[in-house]
């Protein structure tokens, strides 16, 4: 297929806008794959903020980091990424949230619309002019599709003066396949 996945898009979008030394957040570390992407892009004169609620997530992205030696430039918080206004400290590149539950853990514990959709607020009050925030959403779960949901109509009724809002999706393939949202902000008009 010479069309990206679904996640492969995910990565190429921060690929073309994490610079070195930038300040980004990984929403949901998971096994830390999208936490040590965001780390060598930014390098060791970057910043990344990365959240999860479950610590064997937390453990499993220092691993992942530690392995890589990406360390010196992530920070790893085990709390809801609601809680992002405490820890952000200036103006953010990007975040990506891999919306769902943990691969191979506990899929009772999965991200909810409401905290996503608070998150979501605070980090375009937060986002720099440019950035990004990337939603890859996995409704194939009950609280998936309620979440879905309620982050559809969310980002479908984003102030198009403010933001570019995209979605990626194969509208054709069966079994509820993810997609991707990808909130851009703009640069505010001259009046
Ligand atoms: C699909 S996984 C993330 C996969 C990950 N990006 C990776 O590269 O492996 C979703 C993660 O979100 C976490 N999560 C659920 N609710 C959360 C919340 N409110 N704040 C932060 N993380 C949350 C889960 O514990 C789970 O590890």
């Amino acid at each position: 297929m010479n069309l990206r996945a679904v996640l492969p898009f995910a990565h190429d979008t921060l690929r073309k806008v994490v610079r070195s030394g930038d300040y980004v957040v990984d929403a949901t570390c998971g096994n830390g794959h999208d936490t040590l992407l965001l780390a060598e892009l930014v390098g060791i004169n970057g910043h990344v903020i990365g959240f999860d609620i479950q610590q064997v997530a937390i453990d499993a992205t220092r691993t992942r980091l530690e392995k890589a030696e990406m360390t010196s430039q992530v920070e790893l918080i085990c709390a809801s990424h609601a809680t992002i206004p405490v820890y952000a400290k200036q103006p953010v590149r990007a975040a990506i949230f891999n919306l769902g539950y943990l691969p191979g853990g506990d899929k009772q514990i999965t991200t909810t619309a409401d905290s996503t959709l608070l998150s979501i607020t605070h980090l375009m009050e937060l986002l720099e002019i440019g950035g990004v925030i990337i939603l890859v959403i996995y409704h194939g779960h009950p609280e998936g599709k309620t979440e879905k949901e309620a982050v559809v109509a969310f980002c479908t009724a984003i102030n198009q003066q403010a933001f570019h809002v995209l979605s990626y999706q194969f509208i054709n393939q069966q079994n509820d396949a993810p997609f991707v949202i990808v909130i851009e902000k703009r640069k505010p008009r001259q009046s």
